[in-house]
């Protein structure tokens, strides 16, 4: 089946399952996490995709599977100060019996939005980088987590679970939204962008002193090879929508140090690289 896609125009999504039942699940933003989530789970179960972008929709295929009810409506859109409302009108379109969010997102928002919905909202985070997506969708465990006391949460819980490992990924429940929302950014993008940094100061520094950046790394290689407490990183620019932008979701003064490393870095290179020309 041939599909449209920004970046490549065409690309193969799988056929429905012929194993059809009476509900289907709904991806919703065909983009860089959501196509590939709906490659993944559209191998086993009727998954429709959609897109506020019309060129990214299969109609014949969204027309067919109209009238049958919703299970799981995975919400694949970026986070922004409209996340809420969006999901709410994806969430009045669909008639979902539980909404799964694999966008990264403000701490709290979960609860929030379970607070204000009747159904059970699961919280997904992604890890993974967009050009190799599919694949680390499948190489990472999926966590997930429920507000606890939802009513029918450990079902939904117990069918999104199924429905992963019918997808051959493994999945594992936090105990709160809370703990794997902040998780996604402390301790996956903004720790990446700690690590960066360090790199970047001890590239200014040897630059500084004249010092080749290996040689000088080189004295840590065996200690990392036994402690494993010494990575050593590749001192370029951060660049793309996921660290930087994900500092601003939990806005934390510490952190926010990342950005200004990062921002002036950038600049002491470009000024380097203008008094050589
Ligand atoms: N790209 C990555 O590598 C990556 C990795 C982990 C997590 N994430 C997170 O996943 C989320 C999505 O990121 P992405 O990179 O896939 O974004 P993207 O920009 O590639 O795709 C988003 C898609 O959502 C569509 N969209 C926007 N609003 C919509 C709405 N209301 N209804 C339906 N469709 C809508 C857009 O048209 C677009 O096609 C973000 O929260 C991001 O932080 C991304």
């Amino acid at each position: 089946m041939l599909y449209f896609n920004n970046d490549s125009f065409y690309v193969e999504l799988p056929q429905l399952s012929k194993k059809s039942t009476n509900s289907k699940d709904v991806v919703a933003g065909l983009g860089e996490i959501g196509l590939p989530i709906y490659q993944l789970i559209s191998k086993n179960c009727q998954t429709i995709g959609y897109d506020t972008n019309p060129k990214l929709i299969n109609k014949k295929l969204n027309q067919k599977y109209e009238n049958l009810p919703t299970r799981f409506l995975h919400i694949c859109i970026p986070f922004s100060k409209k996340f809420m409302p969006r999901v709410k009108s994806l969430y009045k379109k669909f008639e979902p019996q539980s909404i799964v969010i694999h966008s990264t997102i403000s701490p709290g928002t979960t609860i929030k939005i379970q607070k204000s919905l009747k159904i059970p909202v699961i919280y997904s985070a992604t890890r993974g980088i967009h050009k190799r997506m599919l694949n680390d969708l499948k190489r990472y465990t999926k966590f997930f987590a429920i507000t606890p006391n939802t009513p029918k949460s450990k079902s939904i819980a117990n069918q999104y679970s199924t429905l992963l490992k019918s997808c051959k990924v493994k999945t594992k429940k936090m105990s709160n939204p809370i703990a794997l929302e902040v998780a996604k950014i402390v301790v996956d993008t903004s720790y990446y962008g700690w690590l960066i940094n360090y790199a970047q100061i001890s590239n200014m520094i040897a630059k500084k002193y004249g010092v080749d950046y290996d040689e000088m790394w080189s004295f840590s290689d065996e200690i990392q090879k036994y402690l494993g407490n010494r990575p050593k990183m590749f001192p370029g620019f951060i660049g793309g929508h996921c660290v930087i932008p994900n500092l601003a979701l939990i806005g934390d003064n510490t952190l926010k140090i990342i950005k200004e490393i990062n921002s002036d870095y950038a600049k002491i290179l470009k000024k380097r690289k203008t008094r050589k020309k």
